[in-house]
């Protein structure tokens, strides 16, 4: 029985210091050190022992158990102490370590603009008003004195929108809902308020069925409304021409050339003078690539049609208005010292496109 106690003895040690999780440690203890472990069934043998063997057998037996339970304690704190090192080396960090500084980001291209335009409006007593981005027909269209039938109302230029894909919604009074071609569908919307003189610049998104190095299907733009008593010509041109001179510098020149608006009359676009050939239309002795003629466009603008205050409930006996509706990145293109090739550009996130602006 000596022998067998020593060759258990042995065999357990052997386990216990061999186990290298707490898994196979806990089964080493239940083989060996368990109610119904090999020593127990050991111990079970001593009652057919003499007595003297017994006694001696026994302590044997009790000395063997207590150095087996220590060295199962030894090897479980052994390996909790690992476990927690595996922590330690995967977490370790120094705290003493200078931080690591975040990429400072700044607002997009056109939200700058947006604030700049909103900030030289204002200080000519112009408020910002939000403009609706979808909107009915009637505001985008029939109020702007623009009938269902009138070319310019091309339907494959216009996104409808709808509820469901496929669908459009429709009002039976309003007709139906667009993304707003431009943001002119403002104008009727402010003069239902009622409330006057209104000076007013909405900014906001424009929508067409249009892609190429210069127009996109979503842009910018912004409106100038001006609702008054014996509004005229001159106060609309120098409205623009206070626009021009803040935002792109004293030096350019503005001229405003016949065309034709259904909203206004009479109407204009708005040129600027090119700022690659300061306006001459040659650059170093050939064709501006640019402008090619030392004029760019800027947008549309002119005296508000009656029939477009009467549609709002204004008498145009009595008042009189203008309007001018810009593209926010054409006027950004248009500034010194930037590059925007394609305007597409400005919305694909390309950071090395946007870090330089
Ligand atoms: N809404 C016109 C456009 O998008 C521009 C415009 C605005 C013209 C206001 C006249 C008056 O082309």
């Amino acid at each position: 029985m000596e022998q067998q106690l020593k060759t258990l003895k042995e065999a357990a040690l052997k386990a216990i210091n061999a186990a290298q999780s707490e898994e196979s440690l806990g089964e080493a203890e239940t083989k060996y050190l368990g109610r119904k472990g090999e020593l127990s069934g050991l111990m079970r043998g001593l009652g057919a022992l003499a007595p003297e063997d017994r006694k001696k057998m026994g302590e044997l037996v009790n000395s063997i158990k207590s150095e087996l339970e220590a060295a199962f304690v030894s090897q479980n704190t052994k390996l909790k102490a690992g476990a927690s090192n595996l922590i330690a080396e995967a977490e370790w960090m120094d705290v003493t370590a200078p931080g690591v500084a975040h990429e400072l980001g700044h607002s997009h291209i056109i939200t700058k603009a947006t604030r700049e335009i909103e900030a030289i409006f204002s200080r000519i007593g112009f408020v910002r008003e939000k403009g609706f981005e979808a909107d009915w027909d009637h505001y985008a269209f029939e109020a702007l004195n623009m009938p269902h039938d009138h070319p310019a109302r091309n339907e494959t230029e216009t996104f409808f929108v709808g509820p469901r894909e496929g669908e459009i919604a429709t009002d039976k009074k309003y007709g139906k809902m667009v993304l707003t071609p431009h943001t002119s569908n403002s104008q009727v919307r402010l003069l239902e308020r009622g409330e006057f003189p209104i000076r007013a610049v909405c900014i906001g998104k424009a929508f067409r069925r249009e892609s190429n190095i210069s127009h996109i299907p979503m842009f910018h733009q912004f409106e100038g409304f001006c609702v008054d008593k014996n509004m005229n010509l001159a106060n609309l041109k120098g409205v623009i021409d206070y626009f021009i001179k803040s935002f792109f510098g004293t030096d350019r020149k503005t001229r405003l050339r016949p065309h034709h608006f259904r909203f206004t009359e009479p109407s204009f676009e708005v040129d600027i003078s090119c700022v690659i050939c300061g306006g001459t239309g040659l650059k170093n002795g050939v064709k501006c690539g640019v402008c090619k003629r030392g004029w760019l466009e800027l947008g549309g603008a002119g005296m508000t049609h009656p029939n477009v205050l009467k549609a709002g409930g204004v008498d145009p006996e009595k008042y009189s208005a203008f309007a001018f509706g810009f593209g926010v990145e054409r006027c950004y293109m248009m500034k010194e010292g930037l590059s925007v090739p394609d305007l597409r550009m400005l919305y694909k996130n390309d950071f090395r496109f946007l870090k330089q602006l």
